[in-house]
């Protein structure tokens, strides 16, 4: 297991490990189960958000042990000024199944200050999913602008900037395999 930090070129601005390798694993596991008695004898279909959930994504449907379909998408609305929202319909694509059918569990890698799920959770109930959660590794409550709760959260965590599990800074640092804080 790599907890410590890594000390090759390029990763200088690593501060600290927040969530080991061994944490995350044990947490996922735990959620897993839950999440596999509430979906038992239920259509679930999992939509992860890329690109920051795929890790997570990877991991849970691991440890979830009752049938499931796995859909993903990917959110726009930061696309160019990433201050601005498009507010677009286009947000949601890739998803080529009629949601109907199916209790949809959504997959995100951290809700920061909640805009990003009350708008695709807006655009996936009118699609009328038989019903629709939120599953979020990370929760960053400090910084909610918006009123939104996660059905799921496997972690809180400060309002430090993190990166690692599927988490990036300028699309760097995915491929670590904990949380850490990063030094922007
Ligand atoms: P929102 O502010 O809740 O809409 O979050 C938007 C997106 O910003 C999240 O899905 C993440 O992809 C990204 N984000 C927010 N906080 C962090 C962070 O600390 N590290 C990496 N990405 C983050
Ligand atoms: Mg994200």
């Amino acid at each position: 297991m790599v907890d410590t930090l890594p000390v090759s070129f390029g990763y200088e601005n690593i501060k600290r490990v927040i969530i080991p390798e061994n944490e995350l694993k044990a947490r996922i596991a735990e959620v897993g189960k839950c999440i596999s008695l509430e979906y038992s004898e239920k259509p679930l279909l999992l939509i992860a958000i890329l690109k920051g959930s795929f890790i997570f994504l990877a991991d849970l449907c691991r440890e979830i042990t009752v049938p499931c379909e796995v859909e993903f998408m990917r959110s726009s609305s930061y696309v160019g000024n990433s201050t601005v929202s498009t507010g677009n319909p286009k947000d949601i694509f890739g998803i080529d199944k009629d949601i109907s059918k199916y209790h949809v569990l959504l997959v995100e890698d951290i809700v920061d200050t909640g805009k990003t799920l009350v708008r695709v959770t807006e655009q996936l109930k009118k699609l009328n999913p038989l019903s629709l959660k939120v599953c979020t590794l990370l929760d960053k409550p400090e910084r909610r602008e918006v009123d939104f709760s996660p059905d799921f959260a496997l972690f809180t965590v400060p309002d430090v900037f993190v990166v690692g599990y599927g988490l990036d800074f300028d699309e760097k640092y995915r491929n670590l395999p904990y949380i850490a804080e990063v030094s922007l």
